[in-house]
């Protein structure tokens, strides 16, 4: 079983490398599931309905969300509509929308859950670890794994978590800082891990947004629009692959995929 998780999907830009690219990667990479981040996928804050039925579309499986979940007026009350996509499982609990998804591929259950991280995160969450003991707990009683994102700032923090989760979930990958990160690995315990996937969208920016609106902001502080960026879109993310009998990750390879690389 072949899983790809595609890390935080940056605007228009961003979907439409997902369009171009993803049934191509499909193939090459011979993914049985795919799950993306979504949290910027609408102008680079947020996530519509009509945005989520567009990736669903290309065959993304499953939607996971991070920190600019609400960035979209509307949306929390639309959420809960959206059986492909899950929040932040540290949230307080009446928030609305799923805590995780159970993806069902050829007899084979994923349970897929992502947990805010809490250091030099503005959005502050539930503690992390305790979370993910709650959720995997639930989820493996019905699933054959389970797939832990860990969307957080600090790479300590998400280190320590997939250290913690060893043996547990089938993976623990990060997201949030859109920075792609070169420690794919799998853990002793057959836990696959990575700290940053990385964003799918346009890398001649600053995390995705046009540079010199940025560069001033650093400069002068003052407020100003900072638009999406165009140049050089990739698709980044990571593949893993899973033992079904042991429910073990067997490898875990970093991908990224440009139109212009
Ligand atoms: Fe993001
Ligand atoms: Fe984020």
């Amino acid at each position: 079983m072949r899983i790809l998780f595609i890390g935080d999907i940056v605007g228009k830009p961003g979907r439409e490398c997902v369009s171009a690219l993803l049934s191509a990667v499909r193939e090459e990479l011979k993914a049985d599931i795919i799950i993306a981040n979504a949290e910027n996928a609408a102008g680079g804050a947020g996530l519509t309905t009509v945005i989520a039925h567009e990736l669903t579309g290309y065959g993304i499986d499953g939607l996971t969300l991070g920190d600019h979940l609400w960035d979209q007026r509307g949306f929390s009350e639309e959420i809960g509509n959206l059986e492909k996509v899950c929040r932040p499982a540290n949230l307080p609990a009446d928030n609305p929308g799923r805590t995780h998804l159970i993806i069902e591929k050829d007899g084979f259950k994923l349970g897929v859950v992502t947990v805010l991280g809490r250091t030099f995160m503005k959005t502050q969450g539930d503690c992390p670890f305790r979370c993910a003991d709650a959720k995997l707990a639930e989820l493996r009683k019905e699933c054959d794994a389970v797939f832990v994102e860990v969307h957080g700032e600090a790479t300590s923090e998400k280190i320590a978590l997939g250290w913690y989760l060893d043996g547990r979930a089938v993976a623990v990958v990060g997201t949030h800082t859109h920075v792609p990160t070169a420690d794919a690995r799998v853990l002793p315990r057959g836990t696959a891990y990575l700290s940053d996937a990385g964003m799918t969208g346009p890398y001649e920016s600053v995390l995705g947004r046009e540079i010199q609106p940025i560069v001033a902001k650093f400069l002068d502080g003052l407020p100003r629009k900072w638009p999406v960026a165009t140049g050089d879109v990739r698709l980044c993310g990571v593949v893993l692959e899973i033992d079904r009998e042991s429910g073990c990750a067997v490898s875990c390879d970093r991908v990224e995929r440009g139109l212009t690389l």
